[in-house]
């Protein structure tokens, strides 16, 4: 089969390299890939948001199946669009890619079906939004209801904090008209989990869990990122958490979007905050998170393409998905200065010195000029190592960045810390510990 993977990230490039280990796939071109996802796939100078784009190179190429990955070709509606004209398409359609795309649309959503989450309150008046912040108790996290590449959630510990966040994604609008309406929300502690899930909309099966790293610097301080790291399994997220989810949260969410007559296909991913009362949602995404599928799909032992076809097709229930019960840790490497400004074209040494330890390295901002690959962006690539421990794929992950070198290089050198598989020795006292006690009725 041809296949064809929108988007040109890590998580594209894990998903393309899980692709290529399927024996029915003949073919992968990828839109528009990057340097490193040209070893797996024949990259594509069309991007993943331009409809008319990707559908003349469909057209032209006729792909058997289309991997939609990123959230913005979703929330424009690439499926539907594909669909319309003939091509199988991976990805949830556009009204159901909404329960990432508005999260006054997953809130309302989640408070009509009891799904757990954040009390909220929602504004479409930005003198409203700060008439209830003056008075609202802190801290408090404003967001802008729209996509805003994970830049537009501010969490406040002052009501002056909150008034300026709300002046910024209302008035400003700092995010455009992602922030025509906010969601201003409880704020919630508690470790937090990301959950993959593969799902037709009737059936859905969790990937193992993973957690992210969004903040620059090590002890989660400085700027948020697209993501500095991510590791699975996690120890927070026990058997019975996992139960508690699947009951509470993802079987009520899949019923729900279904109920609303927007049967959700593809990859449902669950931000998830484990607070003292129990698993409660974060945050929607309609799609694989990145760098979490580098972390989690290397240990799908089953087969990917056969997969996307069974949820495409309504009958996930009847294919394997399996993953081995290893670990593995994905470190990611970016440009200095990134997430702010960041020089390109830098050489990037050592990927071969990386693999040849074991670790499979996924590139996102590479190119390659004159034939030497060099940095194209600011998250640059992600290390990841597979182990039969956590601790072991961590040092494995390590190992293998020390290896790697471009000028500026920096990453987190403590991805995968926390969790107690790693470093016993840290401290017990989890954020849930250490939650306030206070209650607020966010009714
Ligand atoms: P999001 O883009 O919605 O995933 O939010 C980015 C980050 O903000 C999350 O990973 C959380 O760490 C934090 N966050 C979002 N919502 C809340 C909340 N209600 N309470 C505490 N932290 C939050
Ligand atoms: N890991 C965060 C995201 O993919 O949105």
């Amino acid at each position: 089969m041809k296949i064809l993977v929108l988007g040109g990230g890590g998580r594209e490039h894990a998903v393309a390299a899980a692709l290529a280990r399927s024996p029915r796939v003949d073919k992968i071109w990828c839109a528009p890939g990057n340097g490193g996802i040209a070893a797996v796939a024949e990259c594509v100078p069309v991007k993943a948001t331009d409809l008319d784009g990707v559908l003349q190179f469909c057209l032209q190429n006729r792909p058997d199946l289309v991997v939609v990955t990123p959230d913005d070709p979703l929330a424009l509606g690439m499926v539907d669009l594909l669909e319309e004209h003939g091509f199988a398409a991976f990805g949830p359609r556009k009204n159901a890619a909404v329960i990432e795309g508005s999260k006054s649309f997953a809130k309302d959503l989640m408070a009509r079906y009891g799904i757990p989450t954040a009390g909220c309150r929602i504004f479409d008046d930005m003198e409203a939004a700060l008439a209830y912040v003056s008075g609202c108790p802190v801290p408090v996290v404003v967001k802008a209801d729209g996509l805003a590449l994970g830049k537009g959630v501010f969490i406040c510990q002052t009501r002056a904090e909150a008034q300026d966040a709300v002046r910024a994604v209302m008035g400003e609008r700092l995010f455009g008209d992602a922030g025509a309406r906010v969601v201003i929300e409880e704020f919630l502690t508690g470790p937090e989990v990301s959950v993959l899930c593969f799902t037709d909309g009737e059936t859905i099966v969790p990937m193992p869990a993973a957690q992210d790293h969004k903040r620059a610097f090590a002890g989660d301080r400085g700027p948020n990122t697209g993501g500095m790291g991510a590791f699975t399994p996690v120890s927070c997220y026990t058997p019975a958490i996992a139960r508690q989810c699947m009951d509470s949260i993802f079987l009520p969410t899949i019923r729900a979007m279904k109920a609303e007559g927007r049967e959700f296909r593809g990859v449902l991913y669950f931000s998830l905050m484990l607070t003292e009362d129990g698993p409660k949602v974060i945050e929607y995404n309609c799609r694989f998170g990145d760098p979490e599928t580098q972390a989690v799909l290397p240990l799908l032992r089953s087969d990917l393409l056969e997969i996307m076809l069974a949820v495409r097709e309504g009958r996930l229930k009847t294919v394997p998905v399996e993953f081995d019960g290893k670990a593995c840790c994905c470190v990611v490497m970016a440009s200095g200065g990134y997430p702010g400004s960041y020089r390109k074209g830098l050489p990037v040494f050592g990927i071969e010195g990386a693999e040849k330890l074991g670790c499979t390295v996924y590139q996102a901002g590479t190119e390659r000029k004159d034939g030497m690959l060099v940095t194209s962006g600011g998250r640059v690539l992600g290390v990841s190592a597979v182990a039969g421990t956590l601790k072991d794929a961590v040092d494995l992950a390590y190992r293998g960045v020390w290896r790697i070198a471009f000028y500026g290089a920096f990453y987190r050198q403590d991805i995968a810390r926390k969790d107690p598989a790693v470093h016993r020795s840290a401290s017990a006292e989890t954020p849930a510990a250490a939650a306030p006690k206070a209650r607020v009725d966010w009714s």
